[in-house]
């Protein structure tokens, strides 16, 4: 399929009834994740630290869609905040039956420029955002004893692989990788699917100006890193997600889908440098390497 014809995935009515919270949800990824869980019928929270952004967002996306959206202030930084957030969730819609762990903090630096503040910066919104806005529907749904609930967490690649440059966030996100098996152990008898998606590159505006700022993005096109020769597009990600917070992934639970085009695997195979060969090396290549037959 050429990627100017996709669509959504799913089925029209997929997640319809439910009411989905996303943090991060005004800008980029989250938007996209958000419009699509409208189309499929769902009402949505979306949440970050600007309120006059979710607002404007939340009426564009109500008029689109035809659905209902809620815009919440919350730094999930402060658990407070997080707190108050689902209960107003609660108090319009009733109930959640997903929440999505997007929001999320990144930069590109040398480790050992960066203050320990600023680690912790890092480590606070990625891990601590996710694990209180997982606390407090975890406490809720439990308390009340409801099921058929879904946590869909994202990760990243280098979650597993590690990365320079940017460690505080691979610390944090290797937290949101274990916190997501653990739960997914521990909360599935209670009826809570907890499970991740980590994204190879969506360019964004928000995460590509901290990433890949001014003329690096030039100098190091994120695209040729890809085996598929591409970015991703927005709406394969929020029909991932929309997957994986619907009942039709009923039975997945604690896993991880990584959606990168293949790109980390490029990155860890020994020899795939050999990409850089020129094809009409490859007859005097094989020539070389038959020579040594019995030596
Ligand atoms: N290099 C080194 N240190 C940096 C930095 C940079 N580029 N940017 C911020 N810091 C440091 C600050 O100096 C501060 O440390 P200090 O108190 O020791 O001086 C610490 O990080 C916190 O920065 P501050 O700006 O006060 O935090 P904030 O909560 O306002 O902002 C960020 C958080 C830095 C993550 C900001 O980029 C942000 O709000 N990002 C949200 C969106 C985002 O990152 N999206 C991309 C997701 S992939």
């Amino acid at each position: 399929m050429s990627t100017r014809e996709r669509k959504g995935m799913m089925r029209d009515d997929a997640l319809k009834g439910m009411v989905v919270i996303i943090t991060g949800g005004g800008t980029g990824l989250g938007l996209a994740m958000a419009r699509y869980c409208l189309q499929l019928g769902a009402s949505v929270c979306i949440t970050s630290r600007k309120l006059d952004v979710l607002t404007t967002t939340a009426a564009e996306l109500e008029q689109e869609t035809g659905g209902a959206v809620l815009p919440l202030a919350c730094d999930v930084r402060k658990y407070e905040d997080v707190e108050a957030m689902r209960d107003a969730v609660l108090a319009r819609f009733g109930k959640v039956d997903a929440l999505v762990n997007n929001a999320a903090g990144n930069f590109i630096s040398p480790t050992e420029r960066l203050s320990s503040n600023a680690f912790k910066t890092i480590i606070d919104i990625v891990l601590m955002g996710t694990v209180n806005c997982t606390l407090a529907l975890g406490k809720h749904w439990i308390a009340k004893g409801e099921s058929d609930k879904a946590i869909l967490n994202i990760t990243t690649t280098y979650a597993w692989t590690g990365s320079g440059y940017v460690v505080p966030s691979a610390c944090a996100k290797a937290g949101v990788l274990a916190l997501t098996r653990s739960l997914a152990s521990e909360w599935g008898r209670k009826g809570i699917r907890t499970n991740a998606v980590a994204p190879g590159p969506f360019p964004t505006k928000g995460a590509w100006s901290r990433l890949v700022p001014g003329e690096l993005m030039e100098r190091f096109d994120m695209a040729q890193r890809v085996p598929l020769g591409r970015v991703g597009e927005h709406q394969e990600l929020a029909d991932l997600v929309a997957y994986l917070i619907s009942p039709y992934s009923a039975y997945v639970n604690g896993e991880v889908v990584t959606i990168d085009g293949g790109e980390w695997l490029k990155g860890a195979g020994q020899f795939n440098m050999l990409d850089m060969v020129e094809p009409g090396m490859w007859d005097e290549i094989e020539r070389m390497v038959r020579s040594t037959k019995g030596s």
